[in-house]
């Protein structure tokens, strides 16, 4: 029997699941699909309630859809409950679930990244604390980290994830973010800046101790500024792309049954869809 995902979002032309799900499609010789799907927001109820009748076995649901689909279908896991969106959505007993593999999937790349890393006791800096830090914060905490230093440009969303997550959250103000770097293990950047088409992120690094390992959820480009700054001054370094894939992981498994892998063939691939001029 084929089997059918896909994933929904407006606008969605811009997705590199297909490359992802498709290259694991080929790579374990599964009979199935999974294509991208524009949803509108307006469109979402029906989209569901139609999901299992067209033998769907699931969908990945991108921006602006992961907090309505968290309303519409059932939450899977406790983790989930607490993020409020969901980015994977499963049909089991002819009924759709709902869970979230961002904050797996960026926990996966950085030991995959650099092998040995672990979250235990880590101070850990994160400049942002847009949609996608929730699930970080979330992964982070549950992983041992013993402290969280969010600054973000609008201080109440960094409050809010310390209301949301508890005392391990510390909301710092933008203008600290430099600062601050001096007590970091492990420094993220999730903000928007450093993204193609989008301001640099130009907070100073001076204060960042050479030992920090550094990542950037951004992952176009592939090494944002940050990162190179990062290299250049010596930070080991976790580029972005390894979350978007990392976190493609339990979807497949959960829609096709197979537990795949992240392979250097895969991370080329959509290295290279993303820079043509992409080398290992
Ligand atoms: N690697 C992956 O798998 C993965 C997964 C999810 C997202 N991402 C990437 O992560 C980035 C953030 O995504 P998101 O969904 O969290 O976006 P979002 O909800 O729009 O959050 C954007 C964040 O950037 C900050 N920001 C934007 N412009 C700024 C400026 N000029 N100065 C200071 N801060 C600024 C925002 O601060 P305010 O709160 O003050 O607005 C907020 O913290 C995007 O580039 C996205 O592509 C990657």
């Amino acid at each position: 029997m084929t089997r059918k995902a896909c994933v929904i979002g407006w606008p969605i032309s811009h997705s590199r699941s297909p490359i992802i799900h498709g290259y694991w499609l080929k790579r374990y010789g599964i009979e199935g699909s999974y294509e991208r799907i524009p949803v509108k927001p307006e469109e979402l109820p029906a989209f569901f309630s139609g999901l299992i009748g067209q033998g769907f076995a699931g969908c990945n649901v991108t921006l602006p859809h992961k907090e309505a689909a968290f309303r519409t279908v059932g939450t899977a896991d406790a983790a989930t409950s607490r993020l409020g969106v969901v980015n994977t959505v499963f049909a089991r007993d002819g009924e759709l679930w709902g869970t979230s593999t961002d904050g797996e999937g960026f926990l996966a790349s950085l030991t995959a990244g650099h092998p040995g890393w672990c979250a235990k006791g880590q101070t850990v800096v994160i400049l942002g604390a847009g949609g996608a830090t929730r699930a970080l914060v979330g992964a982070l905490i549950d992983a041992g980290a013993a402290r969280l230093l969010i600054a973000n440009r609008t201080r109440a969303k960094a409050e809010e994830l310390q209301r949301d997550f508890g005392a391990k959250v510390e909301p710092r103000d933008w203008t600290e973010a430099a600062e601050i770097l001096r007590h970091a293990n492990l420094l993220i950047n999730t903000t928007s800046l450093g993204m193609t088409g989008q301001p640099p992120l130009t907070v100073d690094l001076d204060n960042l101790p050479k030992t920090a390992l550094v990542t950037d959820i951004v992952y176009t480009p592939l090494e944002t500024d940050l990162l190179q700054r990062a290299k250049a001054r010596g930070n080991a370094i976790v580029p972005g792309l390894g979350m978007l894939l990392h976190q493609a992981v339990r979807g497949f498994d959960l829609w096709f049954g197979t537990r795949p892998e992240v392979t250097e063939e895969l991370y080329d691939l959509v290295a290279r869809d993303i820079d043509p001029g992409y080398r290992r």
